[in-house]
């Protein structure tokens, strides 16, 4: 059913596009595209930001405050949402025209990987502008990473209070991050396609090129902005938010830590092992006869996964061997063995052949798995093939020699065929560009290739093919039909619509905490007093307003032998009001090391107080 919704879609998209520019069959490209539109971008603001947590707000204010710096900030921004977007589409494509499965395990999980390393290079990117989303971030970052013990809350405490100096070593840790992960998606995405011959690495220049002048106005028209400045003392009620990175953060409203750790683990885990569950049936490899194979490399250079290679005998002479591991069973190898050295079983070209002569149609139709199912008409015999990629064009030249009046070839839009290539070889095949070509005894007019998605409805193609053949038209080439004609007009706006979409997507304005409340930030971290073998005491903390306890938590230290610092980050909401805040901080193991502080203030909606420690003057205070 899904797939039958996709071919839908992608047929509406083809009547924009053609088959040949349809956006869709090209998503993976498109995403490389945009990679390297933002890696560009990314080594001009790399150029001109700086990297202390005090300047680098204002150095991102003076590169947008260029007319270059701007176009150049919004193209990273606006190309790398696009980047998480396409690749969800591209995952969506392979996973409802099943094209994940068995051979193809390496690529889904490689692009998984590739996913969760981009949503971790966009994640630490929006931190390094350090306005108010950038803190909220970081905060809510450190709060998920909080849940495990290695952790703690050391990471949520750097992004508030007094400690100037370790933000700016977490500054510089996140921009190195930023930018190794950057260079390491080159790796993951090459070991991606590796199983593919001939990637489609790069769209068409129509793609491409309409692209990039979308990104271009889209970053001037629509420029990236900051949230307000990040203040240490300030906690970020209202944010805009960027859906393609940060998805998984509104969930922390809804529920607990280990919830969201339990989904996001267990959903990732399950997406990871799709292949493996939905296993489905594998069809059998092909199997060569290295007898019959003389050697010419046929098979080894239309292979679309790579499976066969060329080995040399002890006699010297060159043969395929097929690596069953990578056999998509596609056939195509079928397809271009001349000398009948390749066969799969459940498709015996000579069985098939024989069937034909004994109910001798008048019409022979041979469709992939993966194309439209024909109309039931008493004078065409239907047969399925792999692909059309399989079917060599000896084959209708026996159908035809058997009196049958014409055969025509039903496959996938060529550049969305299931098996990559195979279209795209029959039709070079068929009209004598690419070896095997077809008899030159053969009259081409009697042949037709029809690319369709599976859900058209072909009996008007059909009909019109039979009646050329039996009208007697003659042609010099094989038909191909099926492609649609570019509409300029139409595909400009197909196009523009996701790309301007990404305006509102990356700018979505959200509160993370209730705006009708105050809020006491707790962010700290403490050295306390070490007791027997050199275990540091816990601490309590205690939090009255107003004479009520609205606080009360012990923390321990950090570490096995619990000899480590205690970072504390907590957050305490409060009715907005005059407010008579005590704090109080207690060695549990030291009950005379203690420390207190009141402060008194009215307090409004969104306002809030934090609670630090000043490690060099050895007490606490609090920011307002
Ligand atoms: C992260 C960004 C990604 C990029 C840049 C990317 C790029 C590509 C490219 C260029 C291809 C080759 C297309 C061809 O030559 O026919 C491809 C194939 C593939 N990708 Fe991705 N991809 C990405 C993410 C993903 C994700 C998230 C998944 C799924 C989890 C995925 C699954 C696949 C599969 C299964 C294939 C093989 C399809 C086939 O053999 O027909 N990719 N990808």
């Amino acid at each position: 059913m899904l797939q039958g919704l996709f071919h839908r879609l992608s047929s509406t998209f083809s009547r924009a596009f053609s088959y040949e520019l349809n956006p869709l069959y090209w998503l993976g490209a498109i995403a490389i595209f945009l990679l390297v539109l933002d890696v560009i971008s990314g080594i001009y603001l790399y150029i001109f930001y700086k990297i202390d947590p005090r300047y680098c707000y204002s150095s991102v204010a003076a590169i947008s405050s260029s007319f270059l710096g701007n176009l150049m900030r919004g193209l990273h921004r606006y190309t790398s949402a696009g980047i998480i977007f396409i690749a969800i589409a591209h995952m969506v494509h392979v996973l409802v025209t099943d094209r994940f499965r068995s051979y193809r395990w390496v690529a889904w999980i490689t692009g998984l990987l590739g996913l969760g390393m981009f949503l971790a290079i966009g994640i630490s990117g929006y931190i390094l502008v350090w306005d108010a989303k950038a803190q909220l971030i970081g905060i809510l970052s450190g709060k998920f990473l909080s849940y495990l013990p290695v952790f703690g809350h050391s990471i949520m405490s750097t992004f508030f209070g007094a400690d100037i100096k370790l933000l700016g070593g977490m500054f510089r840790m996140i921009l190195y991050f930023h930018v190794a992960i950057t260079l390491a998606i080159v790796f993951v995405l090459w070991i991606h396609v590796l199983r593919n011959a001939r990637p489609r690495i790069i769209p068409p220049k129509y793609l491409w090129a309409s692209l990039t002048v979308y990104f271009v106005l889209l970053s001037i028209f629509l420029s990236a902005k900051s949230n307000p400045e990040a203040s240490l003392s300030k906690l970020p009620f209202n944010i805009s938010l960027d859906w393609a990175y940060f998805f998984v953060y509104p969930l922390m409203k809804l529920m607990p830590l280990s919830t969201m750790w339990l989904l996001v683990s267990v959903g990732t885990l399950v997406i990871c092992l799709f292949p493996w569950i939905i296993r489905g049936l594998r069809a059998a490899v092909v199997t060569i006869d290295k007898d019959k194979c003389v050697g010419c490399e046929r098979c080894y250079m239309d292979c679309p996964y790579e499976a066969v290679i060329m080995q040399r005998t002890f006699e010297g002479k060159k043969k395929a061997v097929l690596n069953e591991n990578k056999c998509a069973s596609c056939a195509i190898c079928i397809g271009s063995c001349s000398f009948k050295a390749i066969t799969m079983p459940g498709f015996q070209w000579q069985a098939m052949l024989d069937e034909i002569k004994e109910r001798s149609p008048e019409f022979v139709l041979l469709r992939c798995t993966s194309t439209a199912t024909p109309p039931e008409r008493n004078d065409v015999f239907t047969y399925t093939v792999p692909c059309i990629g399989s079917v060599h064009p000896n084959f209708p030249r026996d159908i035809l020699a058997t009196g049958v009046k014409g055969v025509m070839l039903v496959g996938c839009e060529q550049d969305d065929c299931h098996y990559r290539e195979g279209g795209k070889w029959a039709v070079a095949r068929y009209n004598r560009q690419r070896k095997p070509y077809l008899n030159q005894n053969v009259d081409p007019s009697k042949i037709r290739i029809l690319m369709v998605t599976s859900n058209t409805d072909i009996t008007q193609q059909l009909n019109a093919f039979i009646k050329d053949v039996t009208g007697g038209g003659k042609s010099e080439t094989v038909a191909v039909r099926g492609l649609k004609k570019l509409n300029y007009a139409v595909s400009a706006i197909v196009l523009l619509i996701p790309v301007v979409l990404l305006f509102p997507l990356t700018d979505f304005k959200m509160a993370f905490y209730p705006t009708d409340k105050s809020a006491i930030v707790l962010s700290f971290k403490y050295r306390s007093t070490p007791s027997v073998a050199s275990a540091r005491s816990p601490i309590k903390v205690d939090i009255t307003v107003n004479q009520k306890q609205v606080y009360s938590k012990v923390f321990n230290p950090r570490g096995i032998r619990r000899d480590s610092a205690i970072f504390v980050y907590d957050e305490v909401m409060i009715n907005p009001e005059e407010s008579d805040i005590k704090f109080k901080i207690e060695e549990t193991l030291f009950p005379e090391k203690r420390s207190e502080i009141e402060v008194k203030k009215q307090l409004n909606a969104k306002d809030s107080i934090v609670i630090t420690y000043d490690e060099s003057a050895k007490n606490f205070l609090y920011l307002k």
